[in-house]
């Protein structure tokens, strides 16, 4: 039976940092709260000019010369975003343009920080169903745009980035092994972004309901696949709080040293954060062939989702 393989991932980031010293001149925070709050260290924010279609182009072109891949094979985009540029075109139809990959059906999905795991499922359906063959994804944010500078609470804790990762249909069991996808909007209020308007937050709320929500999907997924904790070599959470990590970490009973954490560098990227973990997970050599990965995602919705890949 056709099966979904994972042909490569790679990111993109603005150049520009900021580091939390930065944000101790804008708001009052200080270094050590948001380290010992949240992990993070520094995040990459667009600069002015710069758009999540130069970002994702970006990934996607890295991605697409890297694997010196013969992009006519390409049969559909999707793009995760919940900051796109405009209400319509999508992100992903731009891209198409920017791409040379015109004609083939694209489109966005926002699924908030869920949004590659939405992804692999989407793209799941259509390579079993045999409409597509080999489908591009690219996660881009621009969160950067949509937090108040403000608000001390929110604007420490997200960055700019993009993630693109190219799936196709495999013969081979190197492939996706089980994946699910859920949602629950009584939890709208938790964590919102209106239209035109800015990140606001009940940062306690989604820390408790993060931490279930994740473990349970992360328990489903291994059930699914007919694996134990002890079968997964490599967690890519989404990377939200090393303290959600952590929880989430202990809830599952797998050693905290197999998730892999680099929120440190980029803060919360949303639907980028886990192909951007993903990627600098394998230049790190923590992906080794044959081993089983764990993705695990949490975002405004509420959404959530896991997946199990044989890589
Ligand atoms: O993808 C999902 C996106 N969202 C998340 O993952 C957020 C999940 N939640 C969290 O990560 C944590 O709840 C936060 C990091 C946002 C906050 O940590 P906390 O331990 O839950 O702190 P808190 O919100 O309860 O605030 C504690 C104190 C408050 O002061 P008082 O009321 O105790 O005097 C806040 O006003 O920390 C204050 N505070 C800050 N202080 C310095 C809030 N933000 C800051 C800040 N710098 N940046």
């Amino acid at each position: 039976m056709i099966g979904v393989g994972l042909l490569g991932v790679r990111f993109a980031v603005p150049d520009r940092i900021l580091t939390n010293q930065d944000l101790e001149k804008m708001v009052d925070t200080t270094d050590e709260w948001i380290q010992t709050r949240t992990g993070i260290r520094q995040r990459h924010i667009l600069s002015e000019g710069e758009s999540s279609v130069d970002l994702g182009a970006r990934a996607a072109e890295k991605l697409l010369q890297d694997l010196n891949f013969d992009k006519t094979r390409i049969d559909a985009l999707l793009v995760a975003t919940a900051t796109p540029e405009m209400l319509f075109p999508s992100t992903a139809c731009i891209l198409t343009h920017r791409l040379g990959l015109n004609g083939i059906p694209a489109f966005d999905f926002s699924a908030a920080c869920s949004g590659f795991v939405y992804g692999l499922s989407i793209i799941k359906s259509f390579i079993e169903s045999g409409a597509h063959r080999t489908v591009l994804l690219v996660c881009v944010e621009a969160l950067s745009k949509i937090v108040n500078w403000q608000d001390r609470s929110t604007c420490v804790l997200f960055g700019d980035g993009a993630g693109a990762a190219l799936l196709s249909a495999t013969e081979t069991d190197r492939r996706l092994k089980s994946i699910l996808i859920g949602a629950d909007g009584q939890y709208q209020e938790y964590l919102y972004v209106p239209l035109g308007g800015t990140v606001a937050m009940s940062g306690r709320d989604v820390f408790q309901v993060a931490c279930r929500k994740m473990t349970e999907a992360a328990t489903e997924a291994l059930s699914k696949a007919h694996l134990t904790l002890d079968d997964i070599d490599l967690v890519i959470p989404h990377q939200a709080n090393t303290r959600i990590i952590s929880q989430v970490a202990k809830l599952l009973r797998i050693p905290e040293e197999k998730f892999f954490v680099n929120i440190q560098s980029y803060g919360n990227t949303s639907a980028a954060s886990i192909p951007i973990a993903y990627r600098e997970a394998e230049e790190a050599g923590r992906v080794r062939p044959g081993s089983h990965v764990l993705f695990v995602a949490f975002g405004g919705g509420f959404t959530w989702g896991a997946a199990v890949l044989k890589v």
